[in-house]
């Protein structure tokens, strides 16, 4: 990506203090834009993650603003976009990154699991597009959501993916309907991606060994996507959820990692 491309703009990434997110808001930076971190909870080692990334994109010559709100409480959602737009003076890119949920199948989910489940995914992702949206409507800015092919196939222990497929679909309503205000919404459907959460995956899905390291996605190549989706090259993609794989989801029969 060009390193000037977004220069003057502004992405503020949800749960971007570590992982894909943490990925996606340096890749915005290297490109020139100004960033908004964002992290779930005070006093914990994401924040401090968080300060080290803002410190790093400052140190790079762009301005970083790391704002703490829990996307799946609507108030810390206002509070978000107020001190991002008080801080960075505009948006331009809004990147719903932030997941959270339990592994285990659906059936044993406790109602305060389904809850949040639903209250993070879901519900807080929406609360994130409602508040974006005057800023965006003035700067005619881009949505990218990030996806899993949880959306679309079963894996095992993962309820996550009922809540991405339900996101696809809003990814497709909103690309209509906020259309007139010009702005694009779009996503990522990212395969397995080699970050934190991949850890815990290994303890409940077995068949990851099974599967050959160069399947294997880096939280980079993530990024790459989500900013050419932000980017005019892309001005022609609406309503998609584009799957980045490394081709796992194009074979049921896939030759065992050698061991
Ligand atoms: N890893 C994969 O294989 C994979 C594959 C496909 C798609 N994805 C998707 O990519 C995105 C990032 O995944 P990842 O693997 O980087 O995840 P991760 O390492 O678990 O990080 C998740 C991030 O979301 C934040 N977060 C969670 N709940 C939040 C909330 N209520 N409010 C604000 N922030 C919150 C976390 O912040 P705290 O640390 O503060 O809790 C953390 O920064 C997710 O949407 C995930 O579903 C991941």
């Amino acid at each position: 990506m060009e390193a000037f491309l977004f220069k003057d703009r502004v992405a503020l990434i949800t749960g971007s203090s570590r992982g894909i997110g943490s990925s996606i808001a340096r890749k915005f930076a290297q490109a020139g834009a100004d960033v908004a971190i964002n992290y779930r909870k005070s006093g914990g080692s994401s924040e401090k993650k968080a300060m080290a990334l803002a410190g790093e994109i400052e140190q790079a010559g762009r301005r970083a603003a790391v704002v703490q709100a829990d996307i799946s409480n609507k108030a810390e959602v206002r509070t978000l976009l107020k001190e991002t737009l008080e801080k960075l003076g505009r948006l331009d890119f809004l990147i719903l990154n932030a997941a959270r949920a339990p592994f285990k199948p659906i059936e044993k989910l406790l109602e305060r699991e389904l809850k949040q489940l639903v209250e993070t995914n879901y519900m807080g992702n929406i609360f994130c597009i409602q508040e974006a949206l005057p800023a965006l409507t003035e700067s005619k800015g881009k949505i990218v959501f990030i996806s899993s092919l949880g959306s679309k196939f079963y894996n095992p222990s993962y309820p996550l993916g009922s809540m991405k497929a339900a996101m696809e679909a809003v990814v497709r309503d909103c690309a209509e309907s906020l259309r007139p205000r010009g702005i694009q919404v779009n996503g990522v459907c990212a395969g397995i991606v080699k970050t934190d959460a991949l850890k815990t995956l290994r303890q409940f899905w077995e068949e990851l060994e099974q599967i050959p390291e160069e399947i294997f996605i880096e939280p980079d190549e993530v990024a790459d996507a989500v900013l050419f989706l932000s980017s005019p090259a892309a001005r022609g993609i609406l309503g998609q959820c584009i799957v980045l794989d490394k081709g796992l989801s194009l074979s049921l029969f896939r030759q065992p990692a050698k061991k």
